[in-house]
């Protein structure tokens, strides 16, 4: 994401045609130990980097049936790309500082309120939380509004799970998810770059679309902090951003969510934020993306497909125009 003015006036540039340092530097230290006639196997490296990655994050692994009606078939991104090219602005603005950063997040203990407009509000910590819904690990890609996308085994359940539970009455028309700002473990919430907390939202059908998963862990294991932990939205059909974060609060509402980058910029970051190729961002084409670890010299952009390929929400659009509910 980015925002068109910084606070000090300078134009921010698109951060997604700029490899971070760390990220340049641990593919070329990558490729140095594969010329140097290492017998290591990519794959065997990958494990080792991946197995450093968890020791640090002390990691948990999570177990979860795979659901294969929610499989892309694409290669997936690896553990480290997914974890070390990340937009969480509570950690700062660069791809790299959420993995650099978010070390001092406090996932547990963890509470999530669940209110508003339903019958039955509910305050759940995080082992209520895991225990909701069986957990399933759904492959799933996601395209960020920057013009870059993942694949990433995630693991959770539907939200309609929870939403079941808390009966949503008849006032109830939008969901809002808020996520955590707090300035002693994010330090990214002390700078005015976006009106912290970060909100955003969904129509209820949106919501209960079975596509909606409230995600817990990834790749096997519990979320990495950088990822979003311990609770997170993951949305497939729509940009990124839609995916809030270290959620704490789920709220019914009867009017629609003023979300935290529609509020930011509204003329670039719809409500809707459907992932559509046709219609461009104010100030790039969406009609293109770069699949994170395929960013070699010649590599072509892949075309970007409309719901990013889920054509199954369609009908909750039917009838309305997308170029003005962007
Ligand atoms: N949630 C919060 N709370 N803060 C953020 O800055 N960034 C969003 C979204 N959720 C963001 C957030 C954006 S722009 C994207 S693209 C995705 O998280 C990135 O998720 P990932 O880092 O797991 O790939």
């Amino acid at each position: 994401m980015l925002i068109k003015h910084a606070p000090n006036g300078i134009d921010r540039p698109f951060g997604s045609e700029i490899t971070p340092r760390e990220v340049f530097e641990s593919r070329r230290s990558f490729i140095k130990q594969l010329s140097l006639g290492s017998i290591a196997s990519a794959s065997m490296l990958e494990m080792l980097s991946r197995e450093a990655f968890a020791q640090n994050a002390q990691a948990q692994k999570l177990s979860a049936k795979p659901n294969p009606s929610f499989v892309v078939m694409d290669k997936q991104t690896s553990y480290k790309d997914a974890t070390t090219y990340n937009n969480f602005y509570e950690f700062g603005t660069d791809k790299a500082d959420p993995a650099q950063y978010a070390g001092t997040l406090r996932p547990r203990p963890w509470t999530i309120s669940i209110e508003g407009e339903i019958k039955k509000p509910l305050t759940l910590d995080l082992d209520s939380l895991l225990k909701l819904a069986p957990l399933e690990e759904r492959i799933y890609r996601l395209r960020c509004v920057e013009g870059w996308s993942m694949v990433i085994p995630w693991i959770g359940f539907s939200l309609s799970e929870l939403i079941k539970k808390v009966e949503p009455n008849g006032n109830a028309k939008y969901v809002e998810f808020i996520s955590l700002a707090d300035k002693k473990q994010m330090p990214g919430v002390r700078s005015p770059v976006l009106d912290w907390p970060y909100v955003e939202g969904l129509r209820l059908d949106e919501a209960n679309h079975p596509l909606a998963l409230l995600a817990l862990g990834m790749y096997g294991e519990v979320l990495p902090n950088q990822n979003g932990a311990p609770v997170r939205m993951v949305l497939p059909w729509k940009y990124g951003f839609k995916s809030a974060k270290s959620i704490v609060k789920i709220r019914f509402t009867k009017d629609q969510p003023q979300t935290a980058w529609n509020r930011a910029a509204p003329s670039e970051y719809g409500f809707y934020s459907n992932v559509n190729p046709e219609v461009d961002h104010p100030r790039w084409s969406q009609a293109t993306e770069r699949r994170i670890g395929e960013d070699g010299f010649l590599t072509r952009k892949r075309k970007t497909l409309m719901f990013n390929g889920y054509s199954e929400v369609a009908s909750l659009y039917s009838g309305m125009d997308l170029k003005k509910y962007y």
